[in-house]
């Protein structure tokens, strides 16, 4: 069974490590995160952007989620990543989703209030854990972009407040991160993050996690991050695998061969993933 992100979070908080959430697409990106957390034995967050529950359906990646949860003996959460429509997540919890982020950071903080807090009513009657987002992470991701100029940090005071009103189970900071890859080398505001951590008691989530050097990901692991998002660095080497092989094999026409290539090239990250983020060997 598919699970809600809550007990592994928690898990995650008090032994000081990180659950992984990777983003996937399709089946086989959904098969080789799900394989290779079983092999290493570390829990999983199956994240699906807007975009993705459109392309793949939101029936099929519940179907999916499902099939990979009954047989593995680690605990598996299916999650709405970066929504905005408080509709569309009500219609995909009612398909399954076990966990979800309402993301209403570009609004006011008032609004942002308002909204996180319709979803949380709607989503724990159901036992769906909700991620929210203070503050405004820069760059691209699927359906969210934002320009440098309007990124903003999270203030650890209104963050208190925030956690406090809306109930919410785990909160995304913005401490220097940002979606896709960075220019130069990411900076990280650890005081902010050590300032937060101080304030408020629930699970905290560093996003845009992808290009980040691994030592810094671990710091902010060490300060209090337990759930990690991942997507660029994934999608990556899955592509660029299928593409040497259509240069090597410019003939070939069948999905299982050139699938084959950027399946194995994405296992690998996702095992160094998994390490960076200590959850390996927890079930
Ligand atoms: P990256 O693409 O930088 O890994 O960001 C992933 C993310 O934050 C998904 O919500
Ligand atoms: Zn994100
Ligand atoms: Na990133």
């Amino acid at each position: 069974m598919i699970l809600s992100t809550r007990q592994m979070l928690i898990d995650a908080q008090e032994n000081h490590y990180a659950v992984p959430a990777f983003n996937i697409h399709n089946m086989e990106t959904l098969q080789i995160v799900a394989q290779t957390a079983v092999h290493m034995r570390s829990p999983l967050i199956i994240a699906a952007t807007p975009s993705t529950v459109t392309y793949a359906g939101a029936d099929y990646l519940v179907a999916m989620a499902e099939t990979a949860a009954q047989t593995a003996d680690i605990p598996i959460a299916l999650h709405l990543d970066h929504h905005e429509d408080i509709k569309t997540i009500e219609e995909d919890i009612d398909a399954g989703f076990s966990s979800c982020m309402i993301d209403a950071s570009m609004l006011p903080f008032e609004e942002n209030v308002e909204k996180v807090k319709k979803v949380v009513a709607y989503a724990h009657r159901y036992d769906v854990t909700v991620e929210a987002e203070l503050g405004k992470l820069v760059g691209i991701e699927d359906d969210v972009t934002v320009e440098a100029e309007d990124a903003v940090y999270t203030d650890p005071d209104n963050a208190a407040d925030f956690v406090e009103r809306t109930k919410i189970d785990s909160l995304a900071v913005a401490i220097g991160t940002a979606h896709g890859l960075y220019k130069g080398k990411p900076k990280l505001d650890f005081a902010r993050l050590e300032a937060i951590r101080s304030r408020i008691s629930i699970p905290l989530v560093l996003h845009g996690a992808s290009d980040v050097p691994d030592e810094l990901v671990e710091k902010a692991i060490a300060l209090g991050i337990c759930k990690v998002n991942i997507a660029t660095d994934l999608k990556i080497p899955f592509s660029q695998a299928i593409k040497k092989y259509f240069a090597d094999n410019p003939s070939a026409n069948d999905p299982r061969q050139y699938m084959t290539p950027g399946k194995e090239a994405m296992k690998k990250i996702v095992e160094h993933k998994i390490k960076v983020c200590k959850s390996a060997g927890r079930y």
